[in-house]
């Protein structure tokens, strides 16, 4: 578990924010959170998608209260994609967001992936970790072939495949290279973001 003593006053004073590995209670606060972005912000969850997908998210809680959760999702040998990552609309600013991808990005790390993917609205939020946008993603002809038969929605969105286009229309496609391995230390969650080495 990583924790985020504060960076904010209004942090401070809500009190501070522990980032770990959702559980399946966490489900039904996951769901009330991805539902305030669902549609054309964040890909829509039903329950049975969120408890079938638990393992692959992390959740910050504020006390008892889930305030922000964000996924991890492995594509290939040397990639992964962080999705649906939110945080609750009142709690916004506070450094939850970072929080939570900072965890994600370690997994990366420990898992020996070498670039994760995300698309997104939020450009300046992911620059801010080190993601820069891309046009074009590098995969062997293996992995292309493979993920085409994936069923996951995100995969779809992750190849850019016309069915989802409309999905996708303003989003941005960004990449982090890893090269470095991120510093799992915690103490860089309680500061402002510092870009993570893009390689
Ligand atoms: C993107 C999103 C998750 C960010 O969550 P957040 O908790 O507001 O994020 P943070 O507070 O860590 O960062 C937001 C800003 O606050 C600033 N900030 C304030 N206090 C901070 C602190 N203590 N630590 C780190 N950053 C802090 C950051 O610099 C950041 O500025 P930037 O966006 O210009 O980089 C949130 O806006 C959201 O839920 N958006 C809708 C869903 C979405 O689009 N998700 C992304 C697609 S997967």
């Amino acid at each position: 578990m990583s924790s985020l003593p504060d960076g904010s006053s209004t942090a401070a004073a809500a009190g501070p924010v522990a980032v770990d590995r959702a559980r399946a209670a966490d489900v039904r606060a996951i769901k009330a959170l991805v539902d305030c972005y669902a549609g054309p912000v964040l890909l829509e969850k039903t329950l049975a998608n969120l408890y079938e997908d638990v393992t692959e998210f992390w959740v910050a809680r504020r006390g008892t209260r889930v305030v922000g959760c964000g996924a991890l999702h492995v594509l290939w040998e040397d990639i992964g994609e962080i999705r649906t990552v939110a945080t609750l609309p009142d709690v916004r600013g506070q450094g939850i967001g970072h929080a939570v991808c900072a965890a994600i990005i370690d997994e990366v790390g420990r898992l020996g992936l070498r670039r994760l993917f995300v698309l997104t609205f939020e450009v300046t939020f992911f620059a801010g970790l080190g993601f820069r946008p891309i046009d074009e993603l590098d995969l062997t002809p293996e992995a292309l072939t493979e993920l085409r038969s994936s069923y996951d929605a995100g995969v779809a969105e992750f190849l850019d495949l016309p069915f989802v286009k409309p999905n996708t229309l303003g989003n941005t496609r960004m990449l982090l290279h890893l090269d470095h391995p991120p510093d799992p230390s915690p103490k860089r969650l309680t500061a402002p973001p510092s870009p993570l080495p893009a390689g």
